[in-house]
């Protein structure tokens, strides 16, 4: 196991390139199921979840080979079964599900597991599949799906789900006839699956808004795709201009998918400008200030930057409510955060943070993998050493982050857990 290490309180300054989305990448790996041509993906971010994606697809069947950002996969007699192994460091495992029925009719996909974040159960995800024809056993920790072909359907998700969209998504483009999603996720990873999807002949429509529809195709062909930058990871490093009152620019940022984060930053006090060489972000000469903050689907606030926009609010003017409505039980940076000298209370779903003028380095412990960029950014702006412990929930969605850092002048670096 390793830490990272970091020294404090250096403003940081320069250029920072933003990576291959990881979010829109899972799926768009994963859809190389449908596909009975090579294909190519470049702008793959290397990340701990590629990697186990490539994986579980070269067992599925699908040959995959990685390098410098590039994917080509190679279909072959594909397989149905997604191995615990796999399955149990990754949630995104589960979006093979809707893929191997269309293609095969049978799957047998464990459980997911993943970030600690809360229950985070499939059960939307298998009750619209069983509307388009799949029947389900679950047995021995694996979901056991099968079907006689997948047909059209019309389906309203209770809850717009973004791997349930990308699912069933997936499986449309290949059943037969029309179907109709209502009450999808919006975010823009489920547009890029799209738009790969479209580029291998799907026929699909709405992308973006709430209802999509999907006439079935016989076949998908491949092509080549870049997959779009990761809004989530572009966020981060706004926030690290911010945290340590420098200044970075941000190129290949995806700004027009960022209104929610980019209004929000601003609102707390963050000078942020769309440039022609990219995104210029800094702290405004009146310094940062306390907002409220509530998680939502896009295109509200996402709860993948709550972490990361708390350790901001921790140093502004003032107090800030920050309410988690997407998921339960992700505050586990709260305490970590405490311990640095944070000023926060919890209460259910909402946490109340009071600015405090300054947080201290300290030994602490990442939890997920958000939780552990709020630590990492903590301890960019805390005066002393920060040692973020089990920095492998950073590793599965951070491409390269503390070289990324070191290039514009943090002290950070990666040491053995026991150095
Ligand atoms: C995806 C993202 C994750 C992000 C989340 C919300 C990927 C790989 N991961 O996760 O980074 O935090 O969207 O933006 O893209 N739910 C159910 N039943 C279901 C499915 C979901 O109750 O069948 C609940 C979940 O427990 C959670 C909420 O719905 O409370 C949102 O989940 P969902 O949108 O499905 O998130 P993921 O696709 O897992």
């Amino acid at each position: 196991m390793e830490n990272l290490v970091i020294e404090g309180g250096l403003p940081l300054h320069g250029e920072i390139c933003v990576s291959g989305s990881k979010n829109a990448a899972l799926p768009i790996l994963m859809a190389s199921i449908l596909l009975n041509e090579p294909t190519t993906f470049t702008n793959v971010p290397d990340l701990r979840d590629i990697h186990t994606t490539l994986k579980l697809l070269n067992i599925l069947g699908c040959a995959c080979s990685f390098q410098d950002g590039r994917v080509d996969v190679q279909p072959a007699a594909l397989q149905s079964e997604a191995p615990y192994d796999l399955v149990k460091t990754m949630r995104a495992s589960v979006l093979c599900l809707g893929p191997l029925l269309a293609r095969l009719g049978v799957a047998r996909v464990a459980m997911p597991g993943g970030c600690a974040i809360g229950a985070r159960p499939v059960n939307l995800h298998l009750s619209a599949l069983e509307k388009m024809g799949a029947e389900f056993e679950l047995e021995e920790g694996y979901i056991n799906g099968r079907c006689k072909g997948l047909h059209g359907a019309h389906i309203q998700f209770d809850f717009p789900t973004v791997g349930g969209t990308e699912n069933l998504l997936m499986a449309a483009c290949l059943a037969e006839g029309e179907t109709i999603l209502e009450n999808v996720a919006r975010e823009p990873e489920v547009s890029d699956l799209a738009a790969f999807l479209i580029r291998c002949g799907a026929d699909i429509e709405g992308q973006g808004s709430s209802v999509i529809r999907v006439r079935g195709v016989s076949s998908l062909h491949g092509c080549e795709y870049a997959v779009m930058p990761d809004r989530i990871e572009a966020g981060t490093f706004l926030i690290a201009a911010g945290i340590t009152d420098g200044e970075l620019l941000l190129k290949n940022c995806p700004y027009n998918d960022m209104d929610a984060v980019l209004n929000k930053l601003r609102e707390a006090g963050m000078d942020i400008r769309l440039t022609d060489s990219g995104v210029l972000a800094r702290r405004g000469t009146d310094g940062l200030r306390g907002v409220d903050v509530s998680t939502r689907p896009h295109p509200g606030f996402p709860t993948d930057m709550q972490a990361q926009i708390m350790a901001l609010l921790c140093l502004a003017d003032g107090s800030s409510m920050i309410d988690e409505t997407i998921f339960e039980n992700r505050f586990m940076h709260v305490q970590e955060l405490v311990r640095m000298g944070a000023d926060i209370r919890l209460s259910g779903s909402t946490a109340m943070v009071r600015g405090v003028e300054r947080l201290t380095g300290a030994p602490v412990m990442a939890s997920d993998l958000r939780a552990s960029a709020s630590l990492v950014l903590a301890g960019l702006a805390a005066r002393g050493k920060t040692t973020v412990q089990r920095i492998y929930h950073l590793d599965r969605g951070y491409e390269h982050m503390e070289c990324k850092l070191r290039a514009v002048g943090a002290r950070i670096r990666r040491v053995p857990a026991d150095a």
